[in-house]
């Protein structure tokens, strides 16, 4: 039974107050879980709970959060059984009372649910992965490296929030690795050669000073083939405009290239990008309040390139089941902290697979050294993970667990490469 829960403001990735929670068992195993935070967020996540005191942390404090984990949810969670996860979660939805979890916060609820399944792992001694994901738990994730980081994420004038390379021919998740630190620091070198700067933005990509979608993509995949790779056999390109950020007025402002597009040729310019280039993943290619666009996209290019919701489904079941009846997209963004609890997250991710639609793991911009959505993405299989570039430990070290992972899993271990796409 859990016997002590203990929440505490730390600091995150970008040096902002976020929420930490310890959960003790009567056997003394213990859970900790960190929870990270988003900067292109959408319109419909939970609640991330501010204190917005402006004389502390620039209003960024999280102490109402620590509070309600350390007052109202410890003393209704003190004396539950930690393997009853669907029953800690859902006693703090209904203890939050609201529908987006406005008044705990839901960096209040996430840092427990997470922190007792890690505790409920440790009391029975098994790896998290496999606490959750049971025996066949086996699928090492392809992982989505943002390498070119431009949008919301940098001070650059790149539209596109996040150019990505998956590693899709490695023979392993730690080959994967490999392959993909080779490209990074083939990057860094043609980008300074070619006189930009190397310096990285949030998630450990460069942020160059470029001017377009297109002239970013050309580096990378110049990139890969200097690497020694092919592109798209055997180093695949990933895009996540973030649309939402550059969505105005009705039209798709491209504020760093200087021209608006229309929602139909915004989708156009997007399905050139895929021809020119071996793009097999665009998340977010339209806004969150473009349903149309959404539709467009989906037909336009739904058959030849993963469609990824991250803004317009915000980790939510009830908004995937509507996007699903709609027609758009075909893959979502799975974010824990958009939806505030791990069960919440399963029955997103199950709400997906019954539909066919593919699942990806992901960070936020904003992270710790918390590595817990490297264990999630095995023991859903989902077979895929968006966890940042091949620089900063906040995104490395969810490498570095996977690459234990991988380890220990010993022979049973598969790496999931391009079948996770489809
Ligand atoms: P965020 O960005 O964590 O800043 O929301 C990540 C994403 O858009 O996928
Ligand atoms: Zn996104």
């Amino acid at each position: 039974a859990i016997t002590r829960v203990h929440g505490r403001q730390v600091l995150d990735s970008r040096g902002n107050p976020t929420v930490e929670v310890d959960v003790e068992l009567a056997d003394g195993s213990l859970g900790r879980a960190a929870v990270p935070s988003g900067a292109s967020t959408g319109t419909n996540e939970a609640v991330e709970l501010r204190d917005g005191d402006p004389a502390r942390y620039h209003g960024k404090g999280v102490r109402k959060a620590v509070a309600a984990v350390n007052g109202e949810i410890a003393e209704a969670l003190l004396g539950v059984d930690a393997r009853a996860q669907s029953e800690v979660d859902r006693t703090m939805v209904e203890l939050d009372g609201t529908p987006n979890k406005a008044r705990l916060g839901a960096n209040a609820t996430l840092g427990v649910s997470l922190a007792v399944a890690k505790a409920a792992a440790a009391a029975h001694r098994q790896p998290l992965y496999r606490y959750v994901g049971g025996v066949y738990a086996h699928l090492l994730p392809m992982p989505m490296m943002n390498i070119i980081n431009g949008g919301a994420h940098a001070d650059n004038a790149i539209d596109f929030q996040e150019f990505m390379i998956a590693p899709v021919g490695a023979e392993s998740f730690a080959d994967a690795v490999r392959i993909g630190s080779e490209v990074f620091h083939t990057l860094r070198a043609t980008l300074r050669a070619a006189g930009h700067n190397t310096n990285v933005g949030d998630e450990g990509g460069f942020a160059p000073n470029l001017n377009s979608a297109d002239e970013a993509l050309e580096f990378v995949v110049a990139a890969i083939e200097k690497s020694g790779y092919t592109p798209g056999e055997d180093v695949a390109v990933l895009l996540d405009p973030a649309a939402s950020e550059f969505y105005v007025d009705g039209v798709y402002d491209y504020r760093g290239e200087g021209r608006k597009r229309s929602v139909e040729e915004h989708v156009e310019y997007l399905a050139e990008l895929v021809r020119r280039f071996p793009i097999v993943s665009i998340e977010d290619p339209m806004a969150q309040d473009d349903i149309a666009g959404w539709k467009l996209v989906t037909q336009a290019l739904g058959d030849r390139c993963q469609l990824v919701g991250d803004d317009v489904f915000c980790t939510n079941a009830a908004l995937l089941s509507e996007g699903i009846d709609a027609g758009i997209a075909n893959s979502i963004l799975v974010k824990v902290n958009q939806i505030g609890t791990l069960t919440e997250m399963l029955l997103t991710a199950n709400t997906a697979f019954k539909a066919g639609y593919t699942v990806v793991m992901s960070h936020r911009s904003g992270e710790t050294e918390d590595t817990t959505i490297a264990d999630l993405a095995v023991a859903t299989g989902c077979g895929q993970i968006k966890t940042g570039s091949l620089s900063r430990s906040d995104r490395t070290a969810k490498y570095n667990q996977l690459i234990r992972i991988e380890e220990e899993l010993g022979s049973q271990a598969r790496y999931a490469g391009s079948g996770s796409l489809s």
